[in-house]
């Protein structure tokens, strides 16, 4: 499963790219607005920093505005990946882009069909929002259980990225369920490697071994 940033904030994703475990990014227009730079400067900055797939999102919404929109996009640098929403021009720009060679994550889905009809029409990732889902009482993960159930039965190629997500246990479930792609708000990122018995243990282990009265491994 491969762990991405949803967020356009810089220095998070210098740090994360850092870790060595975050391959990709994922931005909406909201998160590119919170930053408040020019937006396609912004983009090809990411793009420059993450090894992997830089999600860059559409704002057109007629299928002539949404294609013109989408090329630039995936001009900007080859790791571009092009979100468009899932709406019925959404679905026709996604066919035709898809037969361009430009990849396309359809983005804001929120039932199997959806996501069955983006795969259909040949997109190379699709975006569930898991966390939106809970919000109004629904069940997020059981959505993306359905979508990889579905993608599996007729060996579908496109990737399942798990979105929206809200804390370590929607990525625990993504994993168990063999999604390929979760996106995680830096936040979520940082509990996941944290836990308090790694803390306390860390901190017994040096004291033992102050108590001894050992040095450092290399006395400096
Ligand atoms: O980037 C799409 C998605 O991850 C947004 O999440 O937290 O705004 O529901 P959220």
């Amino acid at each position: 499963m491969e762990i991405f940033l949803d967020t356009a904030h810089i220095p998070y994703i210098r740090e994360g790219v850092e870790t060595g475990v975050v391959e990709g990014v994922t931005t909406n227009p909201t998160l590119l607005a919170k930053e408040g730079n020019n937006p396609l400067d912004q983009l090809k900055t990411i793009a420059e920093i993450v090894p992997g797939d830089v999600s860059a999102e559409v704002v057109a919404q007629n299928y002539e505005g949404m294609l013109e929109e989408a090329r630039f996009l995936a001009s900007l640098a080859p790791n571009i990946v092009v979100k468009i929403p899932m709406t019925r021009d959404g679905l026709k720009a996604i066919r035709t882009l898809s037969q361009e060679g430009i990849r396309v994550n359809t983005t804001l889905i929120f039932t199997p069909l959806q996501a069955l009809l983006a795969a259909k029409a040949g997109a190379y990732i699709v975006s569930p929002f898991v966390g939106r889902l809970d919000d109004i009482t629904h069940n997020g993960m059981r959505l993306i259980r359905q979508i990889i159930e579905i993608f599996s039965n007729y060996e579908f190629a496109t990737k399942v990225l798990v979105a929206s997500i809200r804390h370590p246990r929607h990525v625990l479930k993504s994993a168990l369920y063999g999604a390929d792609i979760v996106t995680l708000p830096y936040a979520v990122f940082e509990k996941l490697l944290k836990h308090p018995l790694t803390d306390i243990g860390l901190e017994r282990f040096l004291k033992d071994w102050e108590k001894a009265g050992f040095e450092p491994l290399l006395k400096k």
